[in-house]
């Protein structure tokens, strides 16, 4: 198993440029079952978990083209196109359970295991089977598979979501792009990543509108085709840049970045007393003096991200002062405090909460990534503890960030990758 080592670096200087969105890039690639003709998508980031969602697509018949290189995907229609999605790729990923409204819409049928992902929370997708339901589908499980069947074709429904998640939005709306009439999603989550699949599914044919907004209007069309499509920068990684310039007390610039979807991340560090300079598509960050205590809680889009939250914790530990962290959108994101604690933080979990207490400094120590972000901000925080940390399970980090190592070792940080039979 790889592990990186990580040592004291000092202030982060330079200028790192952001690749696509693995949040969006995925959604795309299921988006593509629906097309009867070749999607070209653009910016794909070489992340294990582009390469999981295309064995599953190749396993339902579609066939990839992949030119890591180029970070560019041909995917072609399937002769004839499988409407089971197995258990080895379905529990590698959460995100494959993407794949069921595309072929819901498609085959009228689709069966596809429960899915798996990172280990942070129940993550159910009881939202995801409402929205089947409601457009006519009949859902049943059993085996450790769900099979949702509509035999006479989707029909558009009015549908609301108890709580604006994600994947539900994406895979509902995805579903819906063929149903028959007017499909209205309200309560719809509003990442960027949804108006990245809405652009991509209406540059193919169909008709969604509102995408951005909490009511998303969807017209179904006859047949979608293909597309080109480019896609949108990662945010998420862009905001754990801006978070290493702070914490490293550096000077980053980070190009290939919207900065509209960052904004709460921005309005945060500058909170803290750190400069945050941003243009349309780039932010340079850099602090002048010390970083004061913030508390911050997480919420769905414009909110402050879910996925920055660990990473921030980091940040806190290391700032002047007591702040609070409330996590409202996954019940069970806490679970690096343990790590992050071995190196000499102050955080207390108090229910949804995390008290932390700002520290002098961190130490060095042996830890292991518990979830995606959660390496992330161990590997920041070995940025700047005293000695060498060696993170383990960096696999997690791996399905994120295409190349976490080099971009940060292009900024000066002291990092290695050791391999381990
Ligand atoms: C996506 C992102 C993930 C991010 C999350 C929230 C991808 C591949 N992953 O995950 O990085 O952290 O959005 O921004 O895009 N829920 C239900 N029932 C459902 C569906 C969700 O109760 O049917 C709950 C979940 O348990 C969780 C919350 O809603 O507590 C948010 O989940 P959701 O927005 O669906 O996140 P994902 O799409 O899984």
């Amino acid at each position: 198993m790889a592990k990186l080592l990580v040592e004291k670096s000092g202030p982060l200087v330079g200028k790192v440029k952001i690749k696509g969105a693995k949040n969006s890039v995925l959604k795309l690639m299921a988006a593509s079952i629906l097309a009867e003709e070749t999607c070209y998508i653009e910016s794909v980031p070489g992340l294990i978990d582009v390469e999981v969602m295309i064995t599953l697509l190749e396993s339902l018949g579609l066939t990839i083209d992949y030119n890591r290189e180029e970070e560019t995907l041909e995917i072609h229609p399937a002769e004839l196109l499988k409407c089971e999605a197995p258990y080895e790729l379905i529990q590698k990923m959460r995100a494959s359970f993407l794949v069921m409204g595309p072929l819901l819409a498609k085959k009228g049928i689709a069966k596809v295991s429960m899915p798996g992902g990172c280990a942070i929370g129940a993550r159910p997708i009881d939202l995801h089977l409402k929205g089947f339901q409601a457009l006519g589908a009949e859902v049943t499980l059993g085996h450790g598979y769900i099979e949702a069947k509509a035999d006479s074709g989707l029909v558009g429904a009015e549908i609301y979501l108890d709580f604006p998640s994600v994947g539900a939005t994406e895979n509902i709306m995805m579903a819906a792009t063929m149903a028959k009439g007017l499909t209205l999603i309200q309560n719809a989550a509003k990442e960027p990543e949804i108006i990245d699949l809405a652009n991509f599914l209406n540059e193919m044919g169909a008709n969604v509108k509102g995408a951005g907004t909490d009511t998303i209007r969807i017209t179904g069309v006859e047949k979608l085709g293909g597309t080109r499509h480019q896609t949108i920068p990662d945010r998420i990684i862009a905001a754990t840049y801006m978070v290493a310039a702070a914490m490293t007390r550096g000077d980053i610039t980070i190009e290939n970045v919207v900065s509209s979807h960052v904004k709460p991340v921005t309005a945060k560090l500058r909170e803290m007393g750190a400069i945050v300079e941003d243009s349309d598509d780039v932010i340079r960050v850099y602090t002048t003096g010390p970083l004061k205590a913030v508390d911050l809680t997480t919420l769905p889009y414009p909110g402050f991200p879910t996925d920055v939250q660990a990473q921030f914790m980091a940040l806190l530990s290391v700032s002047e002062g007591t702040s609070v962290i409330t996590e409202t959108v996954f019940e069970n994101r806490f679970r690096h405090v343990a790590e992050i604690n071995r190196m000499g933080a102050n955080v207390k979990i108090e229910g949804h909460s995390a008290v932390i207490q700002g520290v002098k400094e961190l130490q060095g120590a042996q830890v292991k990534a518990t979830d995606l972000r959660a390496g992330a901000a161990l590997v920041l925080s070995g940025l700047i503890a005293e000695g060498v940390t060696e993170v383990d399970e960096i696999y997690h980090i791996d399905r994120g960030y295409p190349q976490i190592e080099k971009d940060l070792v292009g900024l000066g940080a002291k990092i290695r990758r050791i391999e381990e039979k």
